[in-house]
Formats: C-alpha cells, structure tokens, sequence
C-alpha cells in the first residue's frame, strides 16, 4: 500500500505509542486523524507537529467504552479513512480472584470491542476500488497471560483471534495485522530502576522504545501480500 496521500485514523494517538504511530505514519506521507479520549491539548500538540511535517492532520474525541462507530463517523474530514490503527487500551491490575463485572466489562469494550466495531464502520466507509489496511497493537503476554492484568491479556487474546478472523473476513480489499507489543514504554510514574530490572528479563537487554513499533507497523502497512500476521516486537521475550 501506498502510504502517502493516504488518510490514517490512530485512536489513543495523543501520548506515547499512538503517537510515535501517527508521527511515522505522517513521516511516511499520510495524513492522519488522531482520536484522544481525555487528553485534548496533547493530541491538538501532535496534530501541529504532523502538520508541520507536511501532512494534514485533525483530532477528534470520544469514548471507545461507548460508541465506536460514532467515533469512527467523526472522521469524514481528511477524505476517506485507508488505515486504522487500533492502539488505544485500558491496562488495569486485577485478577480473576477479584475482577468485578463492570471493570472486566469496561476494559473489553474499549480492548476488544472497540477494535471489531471500528473495524467494521472502517469497512463500510471504504470506498469501492479503494484498498484500505487495519493494524491491532495487541500484547506477546497474551501467549504467556500476565496474572496481575487478567482482564488486560484476555482482551488482547481476542485481539489476536480477530485480528485472523478479520483478516480471512475483509480480504482481499482490506489487510488485518496486529504488533504483539513487549516492553516498549514503561508504565507512567516508573523510574530508571524498574526499567533496569524490566530489561533482564529480555534477551536484547533493553526496553524498546517507540522506534521499533513505528518500523513494524509501517512495514505491516506497506506490505500487500502480508494479512493475519502478529508480529512480536518484544526484543526476544516470548523466547523465556
Ligand atoms: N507501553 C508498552 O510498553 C506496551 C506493552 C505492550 C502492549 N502495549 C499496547 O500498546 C498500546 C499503546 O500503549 P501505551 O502504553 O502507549 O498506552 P496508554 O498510554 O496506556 O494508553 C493509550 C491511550 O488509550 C486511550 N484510552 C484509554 N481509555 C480510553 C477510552 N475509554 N476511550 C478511548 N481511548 C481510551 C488513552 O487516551 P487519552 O490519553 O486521550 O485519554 C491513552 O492515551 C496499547 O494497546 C497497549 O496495550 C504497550
């Protein structure tokens, strides 16, 4: 896929990942649509930076917990959406023990449910002829669950699930891949020593930064003949 010229919407593209996404997405050419959920002023920042790339770039607001496809319909501005960037994600500490209904609930609508039914108005908004490409930022501990974040990893084990079936369902017009993220960022509020002990545990001794999410998701995008794919971008963790 032709990445210039071509209108990208990345949701949770205010802070940290989403926005390296929207920031290589718009080096690349593309215009981009930022969705923020809380954080206006850092996502209207991001849309000067884009724009001073040379790029168009708008932000628009919403709860991914409510109405997806509202969010998605705030779009039409830049022309017709080709690339859709799942990011945004609720990443809350609980486990089965204690997880109550409504927190188990809220974090699969905005994980989960948000994806499929972005995804589907993605779809019927993409014009006949037009080929258009979704990426999921899904989680490697989804093959290895993390028992502190239990409605976290089940969520993104059914990212994974869809990101093959919506792959199998859209083509060939339209490619799902998803990045099974390691540890790229640390949690806010984290300092220099949990970073140092994060990184023993990764066989390429480091946390990844946003750089090397950035190269895969471009590459995902770029690449016609790739659709289901989950690439790992986890410095080697899965292998412990
Ligand atoms: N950071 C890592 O090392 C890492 C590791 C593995 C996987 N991942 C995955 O990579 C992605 C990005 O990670 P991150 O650390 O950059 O994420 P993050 O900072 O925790 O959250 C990303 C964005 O999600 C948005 N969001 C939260 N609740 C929302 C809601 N109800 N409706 C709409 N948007 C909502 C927030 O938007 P506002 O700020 O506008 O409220 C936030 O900026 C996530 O899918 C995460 O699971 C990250």
């Amino acid at each position: 896929m032709e990445l210039r010229g071509a209108t990208a919407l990345v949701t949770g593209a205010a802070h940290r990942v989403g926005r390296a996404i929207a920031l290589g997405l718009a080096g690349a050419g593309s215009n981009v649509v930022l969705h923020f959920h809380s954080s206006a002023d850092a996502a209207g920042a991001t849309a000067q930076e884009i724009r001073a790339l040379g790029v168009e770039a708008a932000t628009i607001g919403g709860d991914l917990g409510d109405d997806p496809a509202a969010v998605f319909a705030a779009c039409g501005e830049l022309g017709p959406v080709r690339i859709l960037v799942n990011n945004a994600a609720l990443f809350p500490d609980d486990r089965l023990a204690d997880v109550s209904r409504a927190a188990w609930e809220q974090t699969l609508a905005v994980n989960l449910t948000a994806p499929v039914f972005l995804t589907q108005a993605f779809a019927r908004a993409l014009p006949e002829g037009v080929d258009g490409a979704v990426v999921n930022v899904t989680d490697w501990r989804t093959q290895r669950p993390y028992p502190s974040h239990f409605s976290y990893t089940v969520a993104k084990g059914g990212l994974d699930t869809f990101t093959r079936a919506a792959a199998e369902a859209l083509a060939p017009r339209i490619r799902v891949n998803a990045v099974a993220l390691g540890a790229i960022l640390p949690p806010p509020g984290k300092d220099s020593a949990y970073l140092k002990e994060l990184a023993q545990e990764i066989p390429m001794r480091r946390v990844g930064g946003t750089d090397p999410v950035v190269a895969a998701v471009l590459s995902l995008l770029a690449n016609d003949f790739v659709t289901g794919e989950i690439l790992r971008v986890d410095g080697g963790a899965h292998l412990r």
